[in-house]
């Protein structure tokens, strides 16, 4: 090793972390008094927003998602904020239009995110063009903004040292500052690491930043290859909401660099005081049930099957209502056969949700594709995009007969919305931002800009008839 090359690190307890092990419920009231510490560490980034972040703080939480990230800038002025979104569904589920992704970025970069992290389910790169070219266009007019291209890794004939070589460099001409390795389910192992981060660095000058999630045990020892192999930066947990479902702890990865070439740096001590304040947390969740021990383990099956640990977990809770847990290992059979009959996508939301659906539908009814969900034949109907392999045209045939299929990108066919959006819901817009809320979960949002307005008035909400959503005026 000739030249330091310290690794960075950025730091997810403040959204993935607490997304995978803790449904997302982490509050801004108790990320806010560790803030000034974190912003001592030195992190390349702070993932904070974005994924559920958004729609938790709406649904669950009671909180304006916007005041949060606002919040969370004040107290990190000097650490680059991190947000994940799902290129044109943005943080929501279906396809929006052009106007409303480059909005819903310029908003963001506003309230206080440098770094946004654009992902697609098909890896489609046309569903993250408007996200990006909006977030470059920023960048040249303000001097802030990075756009970080993420692939969902996945497994499967398709996905290739070559598709992966081929995808960087894609990503290398739309302008993107950095790609990531997304991978969401944990499979990608230590050596398969190795040889992907090299042949990515071979195709690319760009960063490379590695996601893994530590379900399947091998999360630590892969970032140690894929570091060896040149990987820029690592996404890692603050220890207490780190390792099972969510990334390899922050304070471990430190310590493994220290001393090397790679050593990033980080303070060890300041890293042990977030810990301690973290580490109540934990317990907390432990104790009221919200952290389950059962996703702290190593789930060996998702290696085994190459499946997303919550798309077997789903699978099995459908089998269940239907009274045919016997019929698992068929449906384990079906899915890979599924996923090929679609294109083989990687299995990520919602792809892996209509793949195992439908693989379900397929083991139960006794016959292929006699019943097909209606995401089955959008996904079909190329509504969510351009899959890696072509669809089987017999399945397209027996489930979407005689229909003309998209080959365009599919927002090309939706004309822009954000104006219809905001005459919408104008009686309850406070800032602009709740326009965006209101286009990503109107019911959702229309429930807290009431619950809002009720606090405003001092209306004492513990009275309100929440069944039926009235407040008292
Ligand atoms: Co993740």
């Amino acid at each position: 090793m000739a030249e330091k090359k310290p690794v960075k690190i950025c730091e997810t307890i403040l959204r993935d972390a607490h997304q995978s092990l803790i449904a997302t419920r982490m509050p801004t009231d108790l990320m806010l008094p560790i803030l000034e510490r974190m912003d001592k560490v030195g992190y390349h980034s702070v993932e904070c927003w974005g994924g559920a972040t958004f729609d938790a703080c709406l649904r669950f939480l009671k909180e304006d998602p916007w005041q949060r990230l606002r919040l969370i800038r004040d107290g990190l002025p000097n650490t680059k904020l991190q947000m994940l979104f799902r290129g044109q569904n943005i943080l929501g589920y279906r396809h929006y239009a052009d106007d409303v992704v480059e909005d819903f970025v310029e908003k963001s970069i506003a309230n206080g995110i440098d770094i946004i992290r654009i992902f697609d389910c098909l890896n489609d790169l046309r569903n993250l063009k408007a996200a990006v070219d909006a977030t470059i266009k920023i960048k040249n007019r303000e001097g802030r903004g990075h756009a970080q291209i993420a692939l969902s890794y996945t497994l499967g004939d398709a996905y290739t040292l070559d598709y992966w070589m081929n995808m960087a460099k894609q990503i290398e001409e739309m302008g993107a500052d950095s790609i990531c390795i997304k991978d969401m389910a944990g499979l990608l192992l230590p050596y398969k690491a190795y040889e992907l981060v090299s042949a990515m660095k071979s195709a690319t000058s760009l960063p490379i930043d590695l996601h893994s999630h530590y379900t399947s045990g091998v999360a630590g020892m892969t970032y140690l290859k894929a570091v060896e192999a040149g990987c820029d930066i690592i996404d890692t947990a603050m220890s207490p909401l780190s390792m099972g479902t969510s990334q390899p702890a922050t304070e471990v990865m430190v310590e493994t660099f220290k001393g090397t070439d790679y050593d990033t740096g980080l303070d060890q001590n300041i890293l042990a005081q977030i810990a301690d304040y973290f580490a109540p947390y934990r317990e907390e969740c432990l104790k009221s049930g919200l952290l389950n021990p059962k996703v702290m383990g190593v789930n060996i099956k998702t290696l085994l099957y190459q499946v997303p640990g919550g798309m077997l977990s789903n699978m099995v809770s459908q089998l269940k209502e239907q009274n045919a847990e016997d019929r698992y290992n068929d449906v384990l059979n079906e899915i890979p056969k599924v996923r090929k009959d679609m294109g083989e996508p990687p299995l990520v939301t919602p792809s892996s949700q209509i793949v195992g659906t439908q693989a379900v539908f397929n083991v139960l009814m006794g016959e292929r594709y006699k019943m097909a969900t209606d995401q089955t034949k959008d996904l079909l109907r190329g509504k969510y995009g351009q899959t890696v392999k072509p669809m089987n045209p017999e399945v397209i045939e027996k489930v979407i007969p005689g229909e003309e299929r998209i080959t365009c990108r599919p927002a090309d066919l939706i004309p822009n919305e954000l104006a219809k959006i905001e005459a919408d819901m104008k009686e309850y817009k406070q800032q602009d931002e709740d326009v965006l809320s209101y286009a990503l979960f109107p019911q959702v949002a229309t429930d807290f800009f009431k619950y809002r307005q009720a606090q405003q008035e001092k209306v004492d909400v513990t009275k309100a008839d929440t069944t039926n959503n009235a407040y008292p005026a």
